[in-house]
């Protein structure tokens, strides 16, 4: 028998920190340019990287990326990796997607940004409509900076200060999310600094799927908007418990709360995300990363009501007056023809109907082939799949909130397994153990991770965790 958290002792974490070592020397050993790029990219990079999330793998460094297609990347020491990882959804379409290639192609020769509407417009948000049910968007950069800018319309019609958020979210950069509960006490996320922010003007935190602490927190009415994934994508896959989101609308309402449902992750549910496919009926939409196949792009959709509301305060039009109100949303790159052409060729070519079918199908085989081994040896685990996604959580069964994640959640297993996969030639996302299909996936890939979660387990077994 595998270790649970319970039974957990010195020595099997002892055992686990040994085996990470020597996953970590092979590391080094697999990837000897990669070494030296981290090396050099430490000189000029304040984090190492680009952007300071590329430290965080669990070989020690990242690995360089020399070509991806599909779900296949070399990195620069010729080292083959399925891709499960996607960019954490930011390549969902797989890598280097024809359609969206060709649009880029198209526009980079025809004008990237001109601050000027492109026709593909019309057709991206007529589509967008059709797909999630909100009639007025907004593009922006990112998805971080969708739900900045939905947070400041909720807080510009309501009136309202405070932002609610679940214990264990991530919304992006946004200040306000980054509280969360630890030990019953409501405080900042791991590592974050307050920033001169006094979160609790500005926040409020209750844990996931707890209708009873929604109900306490939005009673005040000071609470501008809740502002959630339809299910927990974060901090690991936190399922959401049967009527919440019906009592989550109902509370929302009955207390005047602007409800954002962020999709940028769970639009890998289907083609019009988790909210059309269980009918949830948000005041505003977000939605990010893949929509324009991995051109930096966010989007929000608002309703009826909202536009109306918020058009009360800054008029769409004003034909006397040259318009110099500030809404403090978007940037100057947002919406620029070159992200409109291929969220056009997102939307039409990659992120279909038939493409979403063969992703959840081969999610569901990963899913199967990984909760087939974890039954077999008889481990306290899981296995959660939600459409094209799917996760493998060192807890017997699926957290009903972050509470249960933080009491509950391996990361000496999960730090080694990731380095372990990447030694075998398998990438996931760093941040958990989740696995997202693009329409490249193949069965074969799906079935090299099972085969390699297997040898994993045995290694476990045969190292005496057990
Ligand atoms: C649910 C959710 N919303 C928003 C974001 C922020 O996306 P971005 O970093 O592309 O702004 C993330 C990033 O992981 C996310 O998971």
């Amino acid at each position: 028998m595998i270790v649970t958290a319970a039974a957990r002792t010195d020595s099997h974490a002892a055992t686990i920190d040994t085996l990470l070592d020597r996953e970590q020397e092979r590391f080094l050993r697999l990837h000897p340019r990669s070494a030296q790029d981290w090396e050099a990219g430490k000189q000029h990079f304040l984090y190492g990287g680009p952007s300071h999330w590329m430290r965080r793998w669990a070989g020690g460094f990242p690995v360089y990326a020399a070509e991806a297609k599909g779900a296949h990347i070399r990195d620069v020491d010729g080292n083959d990796y399925v891709d499960f990882a996607l960019g954490d959804t930011g390549g969902m379409c797989g890598h280097a997607p024809e359609a969206v290639t060709r649009a880029a192609v198209r526009q980079l020769q025809n004008g990237t940004t001109m601050m000027l509407p492109t026709e593909d417009s019309l057709w991206v948000g007529a589509e967008l409509t059709r797909r999630f049910g909100m009639p007025y968007w907004t593009l922006t950069t990112s998805a971080t900076d969708a739900n900045r800018g939905a947070i400041r319309i909720a807080r510009m019609i309501t009136g309202r200060p405070k932002v609610l958020v679940f214990s264990g979210c991530y919304h992006g950069g946004v200040e306000e999310a980054h509280v969360e509960i630890r030990d019953g006490r409501v405080g900042l996320r791991n590592m974050i600094h307050p920033n001169g922010v006094d979160h609790s003007t500005v926040s409020r935190v209750v844990e996931f799927n707890d209708v009873a602490a929604l109900e306490q927190a939005l009673s005040a009415g000071d609470v501008a908007c809740v502002l959630t994934e339809p299910l927990m994508t974060n901090f690991g896959m936190i399922p959401v418990a049967d009527g919440f989101h019906e009592a989550l609308r109902e509370i929302t309402r009955r207390t005047g709360t602007v409800l954002i449902i962020d999709e940028t992750h769970t639009i890998s549910s289907g083609p019009g995300g988790y909210t059309s496919q269980h009918g949830l009926e948000p005041d505003i939409l977000v939605a990010g990363k893949a929509i324009a196949g991995g051109i930096p792009a966010g989007v929000f959709g608002v309703s009826q009501e909202i536009a109306e509301r918020l058009w009360a305060i800054v008029p769409m039009v004003n034909p006397r007056v040259r318009q110099s109100a500030h809404l403090g949303i978007g940037g100057t790159l947002a919406g620029n023809a070159l992200t409109v052409a291929t969220m056009r060729a997102v939307l039409e070519e990659v992120l279909t109907p038939a493409n979403f079918e063969r992703m959840i199908a081969n999610a569901t085989r990963l899913a199967d082939g990984a909760r087939g081994i974890i039954e077999a040896r008889k481990l306290p685990w899981h296995v959660t799949q939600i459409g094209a996604r799917a996760e493998i959580m060192f807890m017997p069964k699926p957290p009903r909130n972050g509470a249960d994640v933080i009491a509950g959640r391996r990361g000496d297993l999960e730090t080694l397994l990731h380095a372990y996969y990447m030694n075998e030639g398998i990438l996931v996302t760093p941040f958990h153990t989740m696995f997202l299909m693009c329409p490249a996936t193949t069965a074969a890939q799906v079935d090299r991770h099972t085969e390699v979660f297997g040898r994993f387990v045995d290694l476990l077994a045969d190292a005496g965790v057990s």
